[in-house]
């Protein structure tokens, strides 16, 4: 299963891809916001400046929400680097924009995605990855694990190319559960990654360890 951090925070991004086992970013416009970064220009210079950090897809996501409005951010993001996969959110627009970007091999993320039905289409369409928001369905009391499942067996039945990349992650037991179902992709903030790190029993067992180095070394 790959890695990406959702973030667009750099220090995060410094942070994951120092542990070595990064393998993209997503972003939002939202997590844009987060980081006070606004305006086209700037949102464009905080994608050149992740794609320097990264090497690994790095999601820019559109604004426009007509065809060709997101025909023509898409383009211009795509042009930016050679790592950026545009990303589309699930509407009538989106789908054609992505069968678009598909004919012309523009890599794209379709987003906002919480059904089975509306991840066949971006996958009919040719969508890179398909975006899942597990943790919003977690929130209105749906099971967002068992739409991961279901994508799975879909994409399974068909030989979908479509990577699904699980969205809205909110804690390690999701990152372990998709690994389960067998997402390709997680993308998580940078806390549930390290999260994946603790375990009381390795703390103990590496502090008796260093204490009974010690003793050894001075009897
Ligand atoms: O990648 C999608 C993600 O940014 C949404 O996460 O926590 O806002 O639902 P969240």
């Amino acid at each position: 299963m790959k890695f990406f951090i959702d973030t667009a925070n750099l220090d995060e991004i410094r942070e994951a891809n120092e542990l070595g086992i990064l393998d993209g970013v997503t972003t939002n416009p939202s997590l844009m916001a987060k980081d006070n970064v606004t305006g086209e220009e700037n949102i464009k210079q905080r994608y050149l400046d992740i794609c320097e950090i990264v090497d690994g897809d790095v999601s820019a996501e559109v604004i426009a929400t007509d065809l060709e409005g997101i025909i023509r951010e898409g383009e211009a993001l795509a042009n930016l680097h050679p790592g950026i996969v545009v990303k589309v959110p699930m509407i009538k627009d989106g789908i054609k924009a992505i069968k678009y970007f598909t004919d012309n091999r523009i890599r794209t993320n379709c987003t906002l995605v919480f059904s089975p039905g509306q991840a066949i289409l971006a996958a009919k369409a040719g969508a890179t990855y398909v975006s899942p928001f597990l943790g919003r369905l977690d929130d209105i009391s749906h099971d967002g694990l068992a739409l991961i499942e279901e994508l799975r067996t879909i994409y399974d039945n068909y030989h979908f190319e479509t990577q699904i990349l699980a969205a809205s992650i909110r804690h390690p037991m999701h990152i372990v559960e998709c690994a389960k179902i067998g997402a390709d992709v997680a993308t998580c903030p940078l806390k549930p990654i390290m999260q994946l790190l603790n375990h009381p029993l390795t703390d103990k067992g590496l502090a008796q360890f260093l204490e009974d180095y010690r003793k050894g070394s001075n009897p």
